[in-house]
């Protein structure tokens, strides 16, 4: 039986070098169903509560989609103001209602520890899609994902990878989790650029130590992005207690075509959680590297959904038969393009 089934999946510490491949190996199989080449029903009847109590597009999206590829249904609130946890319901009490409505919850929320504090309260599984500054584990495994498959085209591993993790390294929970991830690696060389009011957290920095990986924290740009990947990522502005605060830092670090022709390796590939702050005032990843091959941006998304849909059968037992629940797509479909 997979460790997972019935699990929560709330933080990375869970996982460990085993269990990661696992779920990529789950994850792979699902590409001819994410790319509508194939249907499967395996979750036909199931229903996932999709709760996001914070903005989103691509987490809440992407959830949603797994679930629908996989033959399940979707329910979900959106926002705070439209959920009875703004009439002053516990975190607890929600659960029990809405775990009795579905068979899995998704779930985002602005406070650090709240999806753990939900599921406490929540009869089926509770997948952690980014609780405040502290975590965003299906992120990180996707992210991961999305590296290893990076590196394959220069016949590299994530052993050895040296990665350049830039911006808002303290209240960005996607660089928390995936370098407590690739801490599970070896000789990894973490680049950490950041102003230094927004250095990594001293826990993570621990992780990372502990490890016996290459750390330099650095607050210079240009001269750190001869990379295997640069991870760019957005000011958290809804993390800080002003937003003149977060104005300081905002477009800081700024990546375009022209620096990276003139900084990185001709290989270096680019990556950023989404969304990029694409204001004038930011533009902390300009357009002009949208034809940029080594740009992942998009596939990072992409393989969001196949990620989530590997979790979803894992924690509902069904990862072995998704096959078994196949039948033809009927519809002309655009991904078979792809
Ligand atoms: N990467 C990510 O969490 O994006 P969303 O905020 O759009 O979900």
């Amino acid at each position: 039986m997979s460790q997972f089934k019935g699990q929560h999946i709330l933080s990375v510490n869970q996982f460990d070098r085993q269990s990661i491949e696992h779920i990529f190996t789950i994850a792979d199989k699902m590409a001819p169903y994410a790319k509508r080449q194939k249907r499967t029903s395996v979750l036909e009847g199931a229903i996932l509560g999709n709760l996001f109590f914070e903005p989103s597009t691509r987490t809440r999206v992407s959830f949603g989609c797994a679930f629908n590829l996989l033959g399940g249904e979707v329910r979900e609130t959106t926002g705070m103001g439209s959920s009875a946890l703004s009439k002053g319901e516990s975190l607890f009490d929600t659960a029990r209602i809405i775990s009795s409505y579905s068979d899995v919850i998704a779930m985002r929320h602005p406070e650090a520890g709240s999806v753990a504090n939900f599921a406490k309260g929540s009869r089926v599984p509770v997948l952690n899609g980014g609780d405040g500054a502290n975590e965003h584990p299906t992120q990180a495994l996707l992210d991961l994902f999305t590296i290893e498959k990076e590196l394959l085209h220069s016949g590299n591993k994530i052993d050895g990878l040296d990665i350049t993790l830039m911006g808002d390294l303290k209240y960005g929970r996607t660089v928390h989790s995936l370098s407590k991830l690739l801490s599970l690696y070896n000789n990894i060389h973490f680049t950490l650029v950041s102003p230094k009011a927004l250095a990594l957290p001293d826990s993570i920095l621990s992780v990372i130590d502990n490890a016996g990986h290459k750390l330099t924290i650095s607050d210079d740009l240009q001269g750190n992005l001869n990379a295997d990947i640069v991870y760019q990522t957005r000011v958290q502005e809804e993390r800080f207690d002003n937003k003149e605060e977060a104005n300081q830092y905002r477009g800081r670090f700024r990546l375009n075509q022209k620096i990276y022709t003139e900084h990185c390796k001709s290989n270096t590939v680019i990556m950023h959680p989404l969304p990029r702050d694409s204001r004038a005032e930011a533009n902390e990843l300009d357009n002009d590297m949208n034809a940029n091959p080594n740009l992942a941006i998009f596939r990072q998304a992409d393989n969001g959904v196949l990620v989530r849909m590997a979790l979803f059968a894992l924690t509902l037992g069904v990862e072995n038969i998704v096959d078994k629940y196949e039948s033809q797509v009927p519809w002309y479909s655009t991904k078979h393009q792809d």
